[in-house]
């Protein structure tokens, strides 16, 4: 009977500590919160519009220009106090991510999740070991040459695959999941320009690639980390248990993979990624080895592979419910390769964008910005917080604890974009004389990041995704198949949760036949 005293020891303990806590969490701006579970129950029944229920909570902090911060009560799974403090005030988003960088790195949780993955790349690193390679790649991200390299492996994409597969759809009248092609395609050419391979995850098969599928379930079990506290998945790793082992078998194949090819760009270097990485010198003025030479391509691969197409997915929805928008986004792109190509809408659909045609649109940019100011591929980012500090709006935030910053909810504020901030209307990207103009306050939209951790592949991810935008739209209109609705995947990158299940129409341009005809005439 002797472990009953130690029992009832325990239990006190235990409600003292949660009723503190539920005093302290009462008085927070933030959803309701019950004794015992804080506002666990809310957060688990809103699972499934995760990024909507946070922007409702934040709305109802007042919404005011001065205060756009909560604080949700999760005892046991957020860390100092079970507090989890989530902004979306842009003065607070400058603090965080520009003017106290340096208290506000990714920190050990994240870095910890992520090492078996992606090592201490360019992604995943603080401090010095950032920093360096964050200059040695800044300095290729802004060559014309890699530009050219994107373009190139854009352009073999569509001509030679995306076309193929969406010009049979149409004749047949099959529906096609765009979001599944979409994302093979942008996988295929960030490999291909990190290291020069194209692993064509995108052809008419729609083959399965055991490198892109090693690679998703790895992603798909570091994020799993994050979810819960770190010691689970340390014991799991120790003992290769469920979702750790998984990680285990999958980061061999990848391993494998990139084994070979960084041995096949040693052989023959060309104009990609890995290529320049070893042509430079680390810290210490050794050329990087083989085995980091493998790590940095794997942070570009995660960083450049998924966004574009999760961005282009929902810029078609967008469009199907937007006719108007649609129809300005064609006429824009024709009146552009009229220029260009001269007046036969055959000639519009024949090849891919060149570069300067891809620069001369200014509307699509509009629209695809507006895309990802509602859509953010990234919809929630956070940050470690190493010394306590006060946020611009006044909230507290202590060291040791973790800053959410919610990507999403900034575009969805009428305190931030105004009355119609619901609305999808690329026109507020568009200045007076018809320039493309960004909100004068950059922390108003971070949909790639701001400060010194801006997103390197932005310029890329444009001209990409214009091309493919144009390829698609220029050729056909898109429905939406009968009962489907698009629907967000509880997930650190903004999917689809089912997919984007679409049919395809020829689309007429100039008023003359469709031009899925023309095509099959003209190569036939
Ligand atoms: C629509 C497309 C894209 C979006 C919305 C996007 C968004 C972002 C965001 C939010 C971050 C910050 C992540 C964080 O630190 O937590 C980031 C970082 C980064 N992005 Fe992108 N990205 C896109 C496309 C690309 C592409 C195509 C590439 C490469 C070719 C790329 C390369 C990078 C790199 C290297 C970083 C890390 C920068 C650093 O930590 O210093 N991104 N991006
Ligand atoms: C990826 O995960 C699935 C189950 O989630 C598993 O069946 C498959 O074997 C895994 N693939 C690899 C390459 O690890
Ligand atoms: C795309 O490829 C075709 C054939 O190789 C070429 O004629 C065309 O100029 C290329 N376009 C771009 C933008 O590289």
């Amino acid at each position: 009977m002797e472990a009953l005293p130690i029992f009832s020891a325990l239990f006190a303990a235990a409600s003292v500590y949660l009723f503190w806590f539920y005093l302290l969490a009462r008085k927070l701006t933030g959803p309701s919160v019950w004794p015992v579970v804080g506002s666990i129950p809310f957060l688990f029944s809103n699972r499934k519009q995760i990024h909507d229920w946070i922007t409702n909570n934040l709305r109802a902090t007042g919404g005011s220009a001065t205060y756009q911060t909560c604080t949700l009560a999760l005892p046991f799974l957020a860390r100092r106090q079970g507090l989890f403090t989530v902004t979306c005030n842009p003065k607070n988003i400058e603090h965080i991510l520009r003017t106290r960088f340096d208290n506000y790195p990714k920190g050990p949780t994240y870095q910890a999740a992520f090492h078996d993955l992606l090592g201490e790349g360019i992604f995943n690193s603080d401090g010095e070991t950032w920093l360096t390679q964050r200059k040695t790649a800044a300095l290729e991200f802004t060559t014309r040459t890699l530009r050219q390299a994107m373009a190139r492996w854009v352009n073999r994409t569509i001509r030679n695959r995306l076309w193929f597969i969406l010009d049979k759809a149409a004749r047949d009248h099959i529906a096609v999941d765009l979001q599944d092609l979409l994302l093979r395609l942008t996988f295929d050419n960030i490999c291909g320009l990190t290291f020069g391979k194209d692993p064509e995850t995108l052809s008419p098969e729609l083959p399965d690639n055991p490198f892109s599928k090693a690679f998703d379930n790895a992603t798909e079990a570091t994020l799993k980390r994050l979810l819960y506290p770190s010691f689970l998945w340390r014991i799991q790793k120790l003992f290769g248990l469920g979702a750790e082992r998984q990680l285990e078998k999958s980061l061999e194949v990848v391993g494998d993979y990139m084994n070979d090819a960084v041995a096949a760009r040693k052989l023959t270097p060309s104009d990609d990624l890995i290529s320049r990485f070893m042509n430079k010198r680390d810290i210490d003025g050794n050329p990087f080895p083989s085995a980091v030479l493998q790590r940095i391509a794997l942070n570009f691969v995660l960083a450049g592979r998924d966004t574009s197409s999760v961005a282009l997915s929902w810029f078609f929805h967008l469009v199907m419910e937007n006719p108007q928008i649609e129809e300005k986004i064609v006429a824009e792109i024709s009146t552009v390769l009229k220029q260009t190509r001269g007046d036969d809408p055959r000639l519009w659909v024949k090849e891919p964008l060149v570069f300067d045609e891809a620069d001369k649109l200014v509307y699509l940019k509009a629209a695809l910005s507006e895309t990802l100011r509602l859509y953010p591929s990234v919809p929630e980012d956070f940050k470690y917080v190493v010394n306590d500090d006060i946020l611009p709006d006044g909230t507290f935030v202590p060291a040791g604890s973790t800053v959410t910053y919610s990507i999403y909810s900034v575009g969805r504020m009428k305190s931030i974009w105004g009355e119609d901030c619901m609305e999808f209307k690329p026109d507020r990207w568009i200045s007076a004389d018809g320039k493309f103009e960004p909100p004068k306050d950059g922390y108003k939209f971070v949909a790639f990041n701001a400060g010194p951790r801006t997103c390197l592949g932005k310029d890329l991810a444009y001209l990409q995704m214009k091309s493919v935008a144009s390829a698609v739209l220029l050729r056909y209109r898109l429905s939406l198949v009968p009962g489907f609705r698009a629907q967000q995947k509880m997930s650190l990158t903004l999917f689809m949760k089912d997919g984007l299940q679409v049919y395809l129409h020829p689309r007429k341009l100039g008023g003359g036949p469709d031009q899925v005809t023309q095509a099959a005439a003209t190569s036939a």
